[in-house]
């Protein structure tokens, strides 16, 4: 099984919790998201692999740790995966963005693809999947499905809430993908809406309803 990593920090419960109110504008939506987007962005690169290089000080030459390999690529499932995206960049800014549209049928609520861009040399690099929610999981399978032909050397998912059925479904399908979230919800609704959630992140975060 994957493992699943709460983040339970004050700083990221706290503002889980003001995000969460449905009385939240969107511009407080948006930026809370952001300031929650890169403490996340701490723990989900926690255990990346680093070297040592040789740098001088203007005191001395000293042995100084440095990220090793290529730059991570943040992949980000349109459309609220985006505003994700800015607070990891403001966390990691050298870190290379791909993007994956995926839209949900609202009758089967399976994820159809639209839009597929990486950047190269997908194989050896290290991919963090952004989406807020992972509700049924069906976006998230599938953006994983896609990104695993291009064989990176790992992969990990990052969202904000998530619920019991959305973990089974990502466990079941991806045992090796760890996910890292703020909270796990009580449940899922008929309508694919996580409870209690904090509604239509998509739209919280662009004001579009
Ligand atoms: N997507 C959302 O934006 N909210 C949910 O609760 C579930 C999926």
């Amino acid at each position: 099984m994957s493992q699943v990593h709460v983040v339970d920090h004050p700083l990221v419960q706290h503002k889980l919790s003001l995000m969460r109110k449905k009385e939240a504008s969107t511009n407080s939506f948006r930026r809370l998201l952001g300031e929650l987007a890169s403490l996340m962005a701490y723990e989900v690169t926690r255990d990346m692999a680093m070297q040592d290089v040789e740098i001088e000080t203007p005191m001395e030459k000293m042995t100084a740790r440095v990220i090793d390999g290529k730059k991570l690529v943040f992949v980000s499932i349109l459309r609220a995966g985006t505003g994700i995206l800015d607070g990891m960049l403001s966390v990691v800014p050298g870190a290379r963005v791909g993007h994956i549209g995926l839209y949900r049928d609202p009758k089967t609520l399976t994820a159809v693809e639209y839009y597929f861009k990486m950047p190269q040399d997908m194989h050896e690099r290290d991919v963090v999947v952004v989406d807020p929610m992972l509700a049924t999981g069906n976006s998230a399978i599938a953006a994983v499905e896609r990104l695993k032909e291009l064989q990176p050397k790992s992969i990990k998912f990052v969202c904000l809430l998530t619920c019991p059925e959305g973990v089974g479904a990502m466990q079941r399908a991806h045992p090796d993908v760890p996910i890292y979230t703020a909270a796990i919800d009580r449940q899922l609704n008929e309508h694919g809406y996580i409870l209690p959630g904090l509604g239509d992140a998509g739209d919280r975060i662009f004001g579009t309803k």
